[in-house]
Formats: structure tokens, sequence, C-alpha cells
């Protein structure tokens, strides 16, 4: 029996409709309480309950340690509120944003649907954050970094399209000391037009201004739509070798609305016309396909942090064949519950018995 899953979250979603964006801000407010008291009573039970540690779980890449290659996705925790708490949800990386320069509310609410019988969400957010200064001071604040933090650069909302370099670069410049990786955020299908920033010829002008500014040489990854198609991601590729990317994040979320059983949600009308992007079960299949294609393309050369519909172990070990270094979890982990992690991390450990150097299993918590 998970208390989560089959008690609360039924309760929540079903028995009192709670609104999705309020739960989240609630859950959120928790955590920040957590953080901020440091209430180590709570943390270490959270911590028996939801870490798993095992060496043969551990990841270095860039010159990086992960605990385990499981991490939080973008767009949860946007202004790194719970910094502090991520790690003893048993976490192996945490990714905050998708930040802007400037402080911004985002789109007008509702901007978050539930889409139960598909297992998937809907949101159109519009990278509503606190802005790049205010993640700062959190970053800079942390007592104690337990796991490698990446943060998610987007433009704002009213910056024209042909600017963009420069609110990537002004959010770079405030935050490249603090972060551990940096992620080039042009694939949020709610700020009007970024998605085009995919394209080279918008791409290049971002890229060549970070890596100016990147004297430390932090790793520089670019997030994509799971909507391009081959070419398109060809492109993306080329430019990742000519500017030394050190990686590709795959997926955002979809436009896509077909294997859809959901058509219409109360307060937003039929689904084939609602704006935002579909997260969740329906994108799992379509973003494992571009990690696959990324892996071949480039010999296996770009590491690719893969995200979009793990739910199940077996989610995870596909995403993993196809290619993928590290893996990200967003609707999933709303939908499962925080036991999720712990449950995915022990499925790995076991389906690697035997080609671990140190037997894994033994050191295990929760
Ligand atoms: C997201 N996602 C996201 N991505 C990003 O790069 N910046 C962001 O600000 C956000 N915001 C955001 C809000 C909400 C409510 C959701 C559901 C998702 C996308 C997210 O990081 C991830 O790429 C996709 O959701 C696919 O993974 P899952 O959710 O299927 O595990």
């Amino acid at each position: 029996m998970n208390l989560y899953r089959d008690l609360l979250q039924p309760l929540l979603f079903s028995g009192l409709r709670a609104d999705p964006e309020t739960l989240k801000v609630a859950l959120l407010r928790t955590l920040e309480w957590l953080d901020v008291t440091q209430a180590t009573g709570i943390l270490s039970l959270l911590e028996r309950l939801f870490c798993y540690r095992d060496p043969c779980l551990e990841v270095r890449l860039w010159g990086l340690s992960f605990p385990n290659p499981l991490g939080l996705a973008a767009g949860l925790d946007k202004d790194g509120v719970a910094l502090g708490v991520w790690p003893h949800l048993g976490f192996g990386f945490v990714e905050v944003g998708t930040v802007t320069p400037q402080p911004q509310p985002g789109n007008p609410k509702p901007r978050l649907f539930r889409l139960p019988q598909d297992r998937a969400a809907l949101n159109c957010m519009g990278f509503n954050n606190q802005g790049a200064a205010a993640l700062a001071e959190r970053l800079r604040r942390l007592r104690q970094r337990l796991i490698p933090i990446g943060v998610n650069l987007g433009k704002g909302k009213t910056t024209p399209l042909e600017a963009a370099a420069t609110d990537y670069l002004a959010s770079f410049r405030v935050l490249r000391e603090l972060g551990d990786y940096f992620v080039i955020n042009v694939s949020s299908p709610n700020t009007p037009g970024l998605r085009s920033l995919q394209a080279a010829k918008h791409l290049e002008p971002i890229l060549a201004a970070l890596q100016e500014e990147n004297q430390a040489k932090k790793p520089l990854l670019v997030k994509i739509a799971p909507d391009l198609d081959w070419p398109e991601i060809d492109a993306i590729l080329e430019l990742a070798q000519a500017y030394g990317l050190a990686g590709i994040i795959a997926t955002n979320t979809t436009l896509r609305r077909d294997n859809l059983k959901t058509r219409f949600l109360p307060g937003l009308g039929p689904l084939t016309t609602a704006a935002g992007g579909i997260s969740g079960a329906p994108l799992r299949e379509r973003s494992t396909q571009i990690i696959r294609y990324i892996h071949q393309a480039t010999g296996g050369q770009l590491p690719i942090i893969g995200v979009g519909g793990i739910f199940t172990l077996d989610d995870a070990l596909e995403k993993l064949a196809a290619g993928a270094s590290l893996l990200q979890v967003y609707t999933g982990w709303i939908y499962e519950g925080p036991s999720l992690v712990p449950r995915l991390l022990r499925g790995l450990a076991a389906s690697r018995q035997g080609a671990c150097s140190i037997p894994s299993g033994r050191k295990i918590v929760g």
C-alpha cells in the first residue's frame, strides 16, 4: 500500500478536487519552511523514507559527482525555495528555474491542469518566477551543497525575440558562479515565440554570447522540445559541437494532443484548442525516441539528460538504454508521490547487480 498514491493523491486530486497550482504552492511553502527551519527530525525522517544510496548508482559527469542519476526537472522549484530539501527526498540532482532576468508573474490563472485519465498534466505557466537576483541570493545562502544544482535560463515575456541573447546573458552573469550546470531553455511553449529560438540562426548568437562569458567553462546544455523534426535536431547537434555544449536535455513538454483520452477540461474547454504543453505519460515514447536519435547521431559523445513521462522502472531503464546519462522527473513524481524516487533507484541498482565494481544494495536507507 502506497499511502500517497493510494490515499492522499486520490483524495486531493478527485475527492477534494484541489486546484493543482494551489497544491503546488502549498507543497513548495511546506518544503520552504522545512528548508528555513531545518527541522532535523523531519529531514532525517524524509531521508530514511526516501533516500536510497548505493555506490552503483553514482554518476560522474562534467567533473561533477551525482549520488544517483535521478534529478528533479525544471519548473517545480523555479525559485530554488526548497534547495536544501531536495537531497533529503532522494534526488541525485535538482534543476531550478526557468529563471528570467527580471521577476515576472507568468500567464493568467488557471494555468495548470491535471489529465488523470492520461497520467498527464497541461501547463501554460509562462515562466512565473522571482527573477535571477532572488535565485542568486538563495543559492548564496544555501548551507550545504549535497547534490549538483542546475540552473535553467529563459527569456522574459516582453523581451523581443531578436534581443533574446541579452536576457540569457543577463541571468547567466548573475548566476554563473552559483550553478553547477546551466540550461538554455528554448523549448517552453508558453512564452510567445520562444520555441523559434531553437532554429540554428536564432540559437547560434545565444550560444556564442554565453560561451564567451563562460570563462569558468561551466557545463552549458540546451533543452529541446519533443516536437522538433530530425533535421531541426541535427542543426542543434551541429551547433552543440561547434560551441562545445556539454549536453542536451530531451525533452520539454509537447504541443501534440493526439493519443489523449481527455478531450475536454472544465474551465478550459476542448483540449485540442487549449494553449500549453502536455507532460507525463503521453510524452514518454517521443522523448525516448529523441534521446535515442541524439545518442546515435553523436556516437554517444554528447551527454543527454532524459526527461518525459517517467513513472516506472521500465520507463527509466528505457531512457537509459536509449542513451541518457541522467534522468529527470516532474509529472511522475506528482502522480506517484515521493516514494517514486527510492522505488526507481532500488530498481536501477538491482538491474545493475553484477555490473558494479562495488556490490550494490549494501548501504540502503529507506
Ligand atoms: C514544466 N517544465 C518546465 N521546463 C523548463 O525547462 N522550465 C520550466 O519552467 C518548466 N516549467 C514546468 C511547469 C510545469 C507545471 C510542468 C508540468 C513542467 C517541463 C519539465 O521540466 C519536463 O521537461 C516535462 O514536464 C517532462 O517531464 P515529465 O513531467 O513528463 O516528467
